[in-house]
């Protein structure tokens, strides 16, 4: 008897996708109160309850409003929720829904893009862009709820803790042949504009950090004077540094009796000396590769040490996104690049000393404002994903940016060096 083959219908896979983030948007902020819901938690972020009502904004206007031609929800709202026409700077001082509003925007919403779904189908890019949106948010909203030190407030964890092993100190290096290597995106997936159009481009041969620059090695540039020396900062980092009283990654205090802890979710812990340092900006990333006779990779070179003949298993990549922390540094050893680098995707963001820009040949689409906006003006990128990055956007090619003094994100440092100094 033959049956029919199974019909693969991406609306459902599309469907489970769009359920699965709304299942974490909500869980992380479940433990709230409405009143932090609603407050600016730090000035360089929006309230929460902004970013709740900005995803549902996002989503009606690309799920709804343009795939079907269907008026907005909420009109009145779309300036007050629309990024650009309402800067961060001022979210925290306008008016916005109260956190019971902010939901029920969200609730509505889908409702519509459910049902936008069954008329009009699935648009290969605006669906997974706004699916991306929404898993980005919950990044965002991860960096505001570590800023905030909540009492008491625990991520929704599941799965297990990685055994902390030791034995590697980021300052470790491995080689990677240089050549003609294919860089950005390929075709056949989605991708976001600002990693297209691929190319080929030459590569020298350079080693790479085997591992994320360690707690451990951080804690020893501290207490050997790293914020003090200045030959090892640049004069923009010097001068951030000094106005702002750096003497230590954002979320390290020390305690009466010297020791250290590290502010996390969940609360404070005792610094674990394995874990990769984060919450450092670029400044500091830099000085300390300074200081190290190293530098910070290109992107180029850390796409070119982010290649798998044979792509890990999920299980053998620091990506995990129940885990609500960093792993220690080699954990995954299955997951190791071919060139015999670890952790590259998903435990933190690695700072690259390039600035982000465009490709050659870029063209913004469809979304004009998610890059094209930022090109030039100073951010630098990101690589490699963090455990709050969701496994759709944790790829080898994705760019992410920040300014060179920003902390709250969850940032790394993987060093390089040329292969004649190394
Ligand atoms: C790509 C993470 C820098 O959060 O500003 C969210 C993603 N763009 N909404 C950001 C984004 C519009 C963006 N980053
Ligand atoms: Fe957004």
């Amino acid at each position: 008897m033959s049956t029919a083959p199974a019909v693969h219908d991406d609306r459902d896979a599309l469907r489970s996708a769009l359920a699965e983030v709304r299942e974490r948007t909500l869980s992380l902020v479940a433990p709230l109160a409405d009143a932090d819901l609603e407050r600016q938690i730090d000035p360089i972020m929006s309230p929460l309850a902004w970013d709740l009502a900005h995803i549902a904004a996002y989503e009606d206007l690309w799920l709804v409003h343009r795939h079907t031609g269907r008026p907005l929800l909420h009109p009145e709202l779309a300036a007050t929720y629309d990024a650009f026409e309402t800067p961060r700077a001022v979210r925290g001082d306008i008016e916005l829904l109260d956190a019971p509003g902010a939901r029920e925007y969200l609730r509505d919403v889908r409702e519509h893009a459910l049902a936008a779904i069954d008329t009009h189908g699935v648009d290969p890019v605006v669906h997974p862009m706004v699916l991306r949106h929404e898993q980005q948010h919950t990044e965002t909203m991860l960096q505001c709820l570590t800023l905030a030190r909540l009492p008491g407030y625990e991520p929704p964890r599941r799965g297990a803790a990685r055994p902390a092993l030791g034995g590697h100190t980021g300052l470790e290096s491995v080689r990677v042949p240089g050549g003609t290597v294919g860089f950005g995106a390929p075709g056949g997936v989605f991708s976001f504009d600002n990693e297209r159009p691929r190319r080929d481009v030459e590569v020298a041969p350079f080693r790479i950090g085997r591992t994320l620059v360690t707690n451990a090695s951080w804690l020893h540039f501290v207490e050997g004077g790293g914020y003090r020396r200045r030959e090892w900062w640049s004069d923009e980092a010097w001068h951030w540094k000094e106005e702002y009283d750096i003497t230590h990654p954002l979320h390290w205090e020390r305690r009466a009796d010297g020791g250290w802890v590290e502010h996390a979710l969940g609360g404070p812990q005792d610094l674990e000396p394995n874990r990769p340092v984060a919450h450092v900006s670029w400044f500091e990333a830099a000085a300390f590769a300074r200081a190290h006779d190293a530098r910070l990779p290109t992107e180029i070179e850390w796409e070119t040490a982010a290649t798998w003949t044979q792509p890990p298993a999920a299980a053998d990549a620091a990506l995990a996104p129940g885990r609500y922390a960093t792993s220690p540094v080699g954990a995954h050893p299955g997951g190791a690049a071919d060139c015999g680098a670890l952790d590259l995707i998903g435990n933190l963001w690695e700072w690259t000393s390039t600035e982000f820009d465009g490709y050659p040949g870029f063209v913004a689409h469809p979304y004009r404002e998610y890059s094209e906006v930022f090109f030039r003006s100073g951010y630098r990128v990101l690589r490699g994903g963090s455990w709050a990055t969701q496994p759709e956007i944790a790829t080898p090619t994705f760019r992410n940016w920040d300014l060179p003094q920003r902390r709250q994100i969850f940032s790394g440092v993987r060093l390089a060096w040329n292969e004649e100094t190394a």
